[in-house]
């Protein structure tokens, strides 16, 4: 099944998600769900509140036509919490399905590690840099009801993106 997505202003976006405490089969198919929403929408990532899941839940998959660009292998990740942010910062331009259209340029530690819980509730963690890390962030801050247009540098806001 492929969800709607919840755009801004929607203030389900701005709420901060609860723990996923019970790792049943509806719990596999709302990731299955997720999973088929964010290839219908060619989205990298997607996480529960923006298709009106009040849950600690993210996927990210991406894989790049060029082959330069490294394979992010689908991901789901419950009740994730990012445990060690890089001092060194990038700025990389990002995108939201819940912001359509848009991009805007953020600057975000280079490398992270995440630590969450697996479909069956497995303790995971991942060491990330990249392109990899900069979706971790973004997905993550969707728990919290953060938006990455939330981030970007005073004065600025998202553009059109360019086609
Ligand atoms: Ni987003």
């Amino acid at each position: 099944m492929i969800f709607d997505i919840i755009t801004e202003p929607n203030p389900q976006l701005r709420q901060v998600c609860d723990p996923v405490e019970v790792f049943d089969d509806a719990l596999v198919q709302i990731v299955a769900d997720m999973r088929e929403t964010m290839h219908a929408k060619r989205g990298m990532g997607l996480a529960a509140p923006q298709v009106g899941l009040k849950q600690r839940l993210v996927v990210l998959e991406y894989a790049p036509k060029d082959s330069d660009e490294a394979i992010i292998p689908f991901t789901a990740l419950i009740n994730p919490r990012i445990t060690w942010s890089s001092p060194d910062r990038i700025k990389m331009f990002e995108g939201c399905l819940s912001l359509p259209g848009l991009e805007g340029e953020v600057q975000r530690p280079r490398r992270v590690r995440v630590k969450a819980q697996d479909l069956t509730g497995q303790k995971v963690e991942i060491r990330a840099s990249g392109l990899f890390a900069r979706i971790l962030q973004h997905e993550i801050d969707h728990l919290d009801g953060v938006l990455y247009s939330d981030l970007m540098a005073p004065g600025t806001k998202p553009t059109p993106v360019k086609e």
